[in-house]
């Protein structure tokens, strides 16, 4: 009944998609056409128009009603192509360079490969990511990169020299044949794979109090404690150059590792744009609860706390928040939040608690399925621009059926929640000021 189900449903979406594909050569109005001529709609008299040959594949797909088109076009190649063979390695593009990059070789290859502002190939001294994908991330490792360095996993190795002055974003081989994707870190990758003291502030969590305190450039900002420095990195990126951060943490070596972490990840900055990542944290050792020498006369758009018994701060902290200002609170248990309350009403401090979050995220699997025999589906290859080039001198075939062969997307998916997933990490209290 299934496998009907689908026969109906595969030859229905197929017929609808060329049924649009036809329409869609007649009529379609692109502009600035290098390669593919158009025949216009002769009884509107309308002038020829062109397509290039991305521009032609788009004009399939995007007409497309099929549900299953739209996620397929959505999908990441690799993914999808990792879940059909099973055991395939990484696909590497064809036109992707492997081990050199080159100079745009014509104009018309320059206007192809933008230049992205202030991005420069890779230089000594930058920390990287590595990849290995198959069906899922095998393989995910932060890495210095060195004069002389070799970047050693079991699938292979590669020297550090070979990526020097390319740019990010590429496969790389190793000495063994496979491909590992090589890319710059986002802050989230930095403060997820940087060296621990503490547990960090999740990055998911970080984002949610960033919300919560509305943190905006130019702002000063109370944190603490440092721990391992990655929400103090979060908050130095939010206030800017304008803004400051007041990082205080009672241990003198996660203090350090703090310190460490954000001098890492700003002269890495610096190396991959040229210029300086600010400069806006001040951290200190000190123990918070004892701290109003410190702050005197220092003044809060906001705060930011994540540590044991905050409850015991909030009295030296809250002098020195904005009326109105938003001190959000990470906390592991739910009996520290109740701990929390208690503590602000026994003393009657003037905080309002307007949210407790739990933050989730769901990780998803969306992969075309097996068959009920066993077999893969077969899904149309991708058509890389080339192909397209020698379609383009033959417009007239997209007009017959039997150029066409199965529409893409015609197949059956899963798309499930993720097996693995991230575990509890924190609730966050949002509490606000009020003036009484
Ligand atoms: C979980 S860690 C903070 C992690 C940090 N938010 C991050 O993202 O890397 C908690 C830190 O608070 C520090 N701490 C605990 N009580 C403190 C206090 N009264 N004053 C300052 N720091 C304190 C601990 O030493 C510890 O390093």
């Amino acid at each position: 009944m299934a496998a009907l189900l689908h026969r109906l449903l595969t030859a229905s979406s197929r017929t609808r998609n060329r049924k649009i594909l036809v329409k869609c050569t007649k009529t379609s109005y692109f502009r600035n056409s290098p390669s593919l001529s158009v025949r216009s709609d002769e009884k509107n008299g309308s002038e020829p128009h062109q397509l290039t040959s991305g521009q032609a594949v788009l004009s399939r797909r995007t007409r497309s009603l099929s549900p299953l088109d739209r996620i397929s076009s959505l999908l990441p190649q690799d993914v999808v192509r990792q879940e059909q063979d099973g055991e395939a390695d990484i696909q590497v593009p064809a036109s992707e360079p492997l081990e050199e990059t080159q100079a745009p070789s014509s104009p018309e290859e320059g206007r192809r490969s933008p230049s992205h502002p202030g991005e420069r190939g890779l230089m000594f001294g930058e920390f990287l990511m590595a990849e290995h994908r198959k069906n899922r991330v095998q393989y995910r490792k932060m890495f210095h990169l060195q004069e002389g360095g070799r970047l050693l996993s079991s699938y292979g190795v590669i020297p550090h020299n070979q990526l020097a002055g390319h740019p990010a974003g590429r496969f790389v081989k190793t000495n063994r044949g496979i491909p590992i994707f090589i890319r710059r870190p986002s802050l989230e990758d930095f403060v997820q794979n940087m060296k621990r003291g503490p547990a960090i502030a999740y990055p998911k969590d970080a984002a949610i109090m960033l919300l919560m305190m509305d943190v905006t450039e130019g702002d000063c900002v109370l944190e603490s404690g440092s721990g391992s420095g990655a929400m103090s990195l979060f908050l130095s990126r939010a206030v800017g150059s304008k803004g400051s951060v007041l990082s205080l943490e009672l241990r003198e070596d996660h203090h350090r590792r703090a310190v460490l972490n954000y001098k890492r990840w700003r002269t890495s900055w610096a190396l991959r744009r040229g210029h300086q990542w600010p400069d806006n944290v001040d951290f200190h050792i000190s123990d918070l609860c004892t701290a109003s020498e410190l702050l005197a006369g220092r003044g809060f758009h906001s705060v930011a706390l994540d540590l044991l018994n905050p409850h015991l701060a909030l009295a030296t902290v809250l002098p020195h928040l904005l009326p109105g200002g938003v001190c959000a609170v990470y906390i592991a248990n739910i009996t520290q939040v109740v701990d929390l309350l208690e503590g602000i009403r026994c003393v009657a401090l003037p905080l309002r608690c307007e949210r407790i979050v739990e933050v989730s995220d769901r990780d998803w699997v969306v992969a075309p399925a097996l068959q009920k025999d066993g077999q893969h589906c077969i899904r149309k290859a991708p058509i890389p621009d080339s192909d397209l080039g020698r379609e383009a001198e033959t417009p007239d075939q997209t007009d017959t059926d039997d150029d066409l062969g199965p529409a893409f997307g015609n197949i059956p998916y899963i798309a499930r929640p993720h097996p693995e997933q991230t575990r509890h990490t924190a609730f966050l209290v949002k509490l606000r000021k009020f003036v009484q």
